[in-house]
């Protein structure tokens, strides 16, 4: 399939901005994907994947907190200027707080080239929102990817996680190096070390994840969406699996 290229400068944006790369006409499938998992399982790097083959956009909420980082403090809201703070702990954002940025965007999930959602849901109360908004523009999910992995390992892959300051693209210092060192290969940009990578955010995520996150597997479950993958292996293998599993048309 050819890839249509995956836009997230909008996503991020929000407000009045307009998606500069909208798929001219809809592809055969309209892949509407939710990506579930533990912190660090892997769920940003196979959105990426999947959206260079799919064509649907990547839309992590995590990535709009992070764009907003870089807002000047005048230009934040003050819920926005709150939702940095328990980022960088390691907590979940308030519900209302997230829902009002999806809310916001709202038209990236009318879109006829389908989503993939990367970190949302996070919450029960999230979960029944999304059904609504869906609801309201008459779109429904594909499926709910679940990735599932044992926590020791996860942690290996946060602690040489790398990120993109300016396009969010993911890297990882052993795994998935870039090709010249702490320079992103999309943008040229300089890449970073998350503030919520530390040990002690990564603990506070990891029991966030387990509290408010884990639930969501019986929710989607019950709505027969749920597809469990393991998240052992490589990006590549890893995405096999998907395609395997929750792909087939
Ligand atoms: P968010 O950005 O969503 O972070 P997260 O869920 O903690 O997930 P990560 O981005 O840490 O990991 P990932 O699963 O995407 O893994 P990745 O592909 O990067 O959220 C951050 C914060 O924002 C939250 O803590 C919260 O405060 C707030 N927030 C966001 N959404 C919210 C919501 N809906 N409600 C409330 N609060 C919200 O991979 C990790 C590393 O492993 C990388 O280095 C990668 O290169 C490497 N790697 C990936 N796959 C493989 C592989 N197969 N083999 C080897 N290495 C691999």
């Amino acid at each position: 399939m050819n890839a249509i290229k995956n836009d997230r400068a909008a996503w991020l944006k929000a407000g009045k901005a307009v998606c500069s790369n909208p798929p001219r006409k809809a592809p055969a499938k309209a892949w509407r994907l939710v990506l579930l998992g533990a912190p660090g399982v892997g769920k940003g790097t196979q959105a990426e994947l999947l959206s260079d083959r799919l064509g649907a956009c990547q839309l992590s909420t995590g990535d709009v907190f992070r764009a907003a980082k870089c807002l000047a403090e005048g230009e934040r809201s003050p819920a926005l200027e709150a939702a940095l703070h328990y980022m960088v702990r390691g907590e979940l954002v308030p519900d209302e707080t997230v829902l009002g940025i999806i809310r916001e965007r709202t038209r990236c999930l009318r879109c006829c080239g389908g989503f993939l959602l990367d970190g949302f849901p996070r919450t029960v109360a999230q979960a029944e929102a999304l059904e609504a908004v869906l609801k309201n523009n008459k779109v429904s999910l594909t499926a709910v990817l679940n990735y599932d992995m044992p926590i020791d390992q996860i942690v290996a892959r946060l602690s040489g996680r790398r990120t993109c300051s300016k396009c969010k693209a993911v890297y990882h210092v052993a795994n998935k190096p870039p090709r010249v060192k702490n320079i992103c290969d999309h943008c040229g940009e300089q890449l970073i070390q998350r503030e919520d990578d530390r040990p002690e955010s990564i603990r506070v995520r990891m029991e966030a994840y387990e509290k408010s996150t884990r639930p969501l597997i019986d929710f989607y479950k019950k709505r027969a969406l749920l597809v469990t993958i393991k998240a052992e292996g490589s990006p590549e293998e890893i995405y096999q699996r998907t395609r395997a599993l929750a792909l087939a048309e």
